[in-house]
């Protein structure tokens, strides 16, 4: 595995390694497992960005349950957020009365889940839950807890294990973070 990476003459270095990232996977999926035994949940992968760690963590999961997936507007090119969410595919699953855990690659601002809580609670739900891979603590705004978190990490941009560079580099198997500039 490369330990570091340049896309577009920018610099990227290895963050956490497919090792840290399967090991992680596998206990936030036991942790899950003992969670819902008995519930039937449904996990809402959330396009595009969580269909890698989606499907490793679904592979360690392994009481009865549903999938589903919801795909919210993307950034795009950008590296931030335009602060607006919508709709682009949206779930087909029973919602009412079910119990839902929704999957995040990652929660930068916090809008994408915010707005996953309002849309999913309107159907009343027999429970909702959050579990992302990566989260930004710093900068999320959020008022309620997000239950299960793969790893805090800093505000810096990463990429690789579902996360883009402009829709590309999802295909990493590791997760890189951009190095800051030198300063002078
Ligand atoms: C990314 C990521 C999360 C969201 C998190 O999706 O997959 O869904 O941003 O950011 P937020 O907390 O600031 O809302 P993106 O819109 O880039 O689309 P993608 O999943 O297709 O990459």
């Amino acid at each position: 595995m490369e330990n570091t990476i340049t896309v577009n003459g920018e610099l990227f270095d290895i963050y956490l390694t497919e090792e840290q990232i399967a090991s992680r996977v596998r206990q936030m999926a036991e942790v899950l497992n003992a969670e819902y035994e008995g519930k039937e949940p449904v996990f809402v992968g959330v396009l595009n960005g969580s269909f890698i760690f989606f499907a490793d963590l679904i592979r360690h999961i392994t009481i009865d349950c549903e999938v589903d997936f919801i795909k919210l507007s993307s950034y795009g090119a950008e590296k931030i957020s335009s602060g607006k969410v919508s709709i682009l595919k949206d779930l087909n699953c029973e919602v009412h009365e079910r119990h839902i855990v929704v999957v995040e690659d990652i929660v930068d601002s916090g809008l994408s889940i915010d707005f996953l809580r309002k849309l999913i609670l309107r159907e009343n739900p027999a429970s909702l839950s959050f579990v992302t891979l990566l989260m930004k603590k710093e900068v999320a705004k959020i008022d309620f807890p997000v239950q299960h978190v793969g790893f805090d990490i800093p505000a810096e941009f990463v990429i690789g294990y579902g996360l883009d560079y402009a829709q590309k580099l999802r295909n990493l198997r590791a997760i890189y973070r951009q190095r800051p500039e030198a300063k002078g």
